[in-house]
């Protein structure tokens, strides 16, 4: 079967690299794909905003599986389109993937479903959120209610900040996505992912994985798309999974189904385990980057029969098998990032860095210029490793990050952290 990818992340890349290990792949295109990606797919420059576009190359190629890695063409709606020309796509309706675009579509959902969330109120004018505000007193979170790169969320400890973050948000910077914001009870506990492929009906819960958002070490400084992950996720142990399964991804589910919408695809729903159990934070309509790159390096099965039939509406309950061994992703980023990124220099020692046994170096925002590769975007590597612990596997990383000549570049030093303290506690 021919596949076409949707993206150019270090996710894009990870996927990419286990579909090519695939029995039954064919061709493996990306779109528009990155310097890495281009040696395991061959990378084609499509506008995926242009619908009819991918339709045209999907047929051109006998592509018998779209994957669409991002959130923002699943919001946009191109798993319908594609779905309208009866092309297999994996990936959520526009309908469904509102559970990413729109905070209040899903507050509302999890409303109506006994769905334990943070209490919250939606509003679309100022100055009666900033009455509510004053009422509910700090600590408390205030959200732009569309897609907003990660900006859009501003966790108040005091009403200052609160009522500054309404004018920020209804002051236009967000566009459409801070024409409504959701208020929202602060809640306080340890967070965590989790991760279900589903076909609508049936859930397949996926190895747990913990990424570290914030770009300094120590989990210090602003937020960002995430720094670097791990997988198992100590903090999710099977109970929680149980609960989480049962208490918040079943009913989410369940309910986009009764309403006509079934969810095809990965659900990601975003935790706060708190003294009285899980709470959902926010749910994403893809893999989480880099959680994706931990998981496809500890996934046993082969991925693409097990995502075509996500795609049918056909998932098996065990589908999927892992590895026992600990994957973990270093994020390389350039300078400048999360604030605007150095682009252009270049990345030397790539060929050494991926010769460290047990690493992958995937491509996030890299692309080949004049024979070379060089950083394209915020995010510009993962260096991922598995390993028999944690410890063992961040050490890897680490050794490959070190081969790397590439002075614009940098990364957090403690990718992991918690998980090798506990591993420590126990030892
Ligand atoms: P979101 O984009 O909704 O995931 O929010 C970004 C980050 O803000 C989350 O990863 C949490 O760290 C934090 N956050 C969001 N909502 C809450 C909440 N209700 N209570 C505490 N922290 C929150
Ligand atoms: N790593 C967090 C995300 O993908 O949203």
């Amino acid at each position: 079967m021919n596949v076409l990818v949707i993206g150019s992340g270090g996710r894009e890349h990870a996927l990419c690299w286990k579909l090519a290990a695939s029995e039954t792949l064919g061709t493996l295109y990306c779109a528009p794909g990155n310097a890495g990606i281009a040696s395991v797919a061959e990378l084609v420059a499509l506008d995926v905003k242009d619908h009819d576009a991918v339709i045209r190359f999907a047929r051109e190629k006998d592509i018998g599986l779209v994957v669409v890695g991002p959130e923002q063409p699943l919001v946009d709606g191109l798993a319908d389109a594609l779905k309208q020309a009866n092309i297999l796509c994996f990936g959520p309706s526009r309908y469904a993937a509102q559970l990413e675009g729109s905070k209040g579509f899903t507050k509302d959902l999890c409303k109506r479903h006994n769905i334990p969330t943070a209490a919250y109120e939606r509003f679309s004018d100022a100055e009666a959120a900033k009455a509510y505000i004053r009422q509910q007193g700090a600590p408390i979170v205030v959200k732009a209610d569309g897609l907003a790169a990660g900006k859009g969320v501003v966790v108040a400890m005091t009403l200052d900040e609160a009522l500054g973050a309404i004018d920020m948000i209804f002051g236009g910077q967000f566009g459409a996505a801070g024409a409504e914001v959701v208020v929202e009870e602060f809640l306080e506990g340890e967070e965590a992912s989790f991760f279900v492929l589903t076909d609508g009906k049936t859930a397949v819960p996926l190895a747990t994985a913990q990424d570290h958002k914030r770009v300094g070490d120590g989990d210090t400084g602003p937020n960002t798309g995430g720094m670097g992950a791990y997988s198992p996720a100590p903090v999710m142990t099977d109970a929680l999974v149980e609960r989480t399964l049962r208490e918040i991804v079943e009913p989410t589910i369940k309910a986009l189904a009764e309403e006509g919408h079934p969810y095809v695809g990965v659900l990601y729903a975003g935790l706060m385990i708190t003294k009285d159990g899980p709470k959902l934070i926010e749910y994403n309509c893809r893999f989480g980057d880099p959680e994706c790159q931990v998981l496809m390096m500890r996934m046993k099965s082969d991925l693409l029969p097990v995502l075509v039939a996500a795609a049918r509406g056909a998932l098996q309950p065990d589908s999927v098998q892992w590895k026992d061994e600990v994957a973990l992703t270093v994020v390389m980023a350039a300078e400048g990032y999360p604030g605007e990124p150095r682009k252009g220099t270049v990345i030397n020692g790539l060929e050494e860095a991926g010769a460290v046994g047990g690493v992958v170096v995937f491509h996030a925002g890299t692309k080949a210029q004049d024979g070379r590769i060089v950083a394209n975007g915020g995010r510009v590597l993962n260096v991922t490793a598995l390993g028999t612990t944690v410890a063992e596997a961040q050490a890897r990383a680490y050794a490959a990050i070190d081969k790397l000549d590439w002075p614009e570049g940098f990364c957090r030093r403690d990718i992991g952290w918690r998980a090798i303290a506990r591993e420590q506690q126990k030892a």
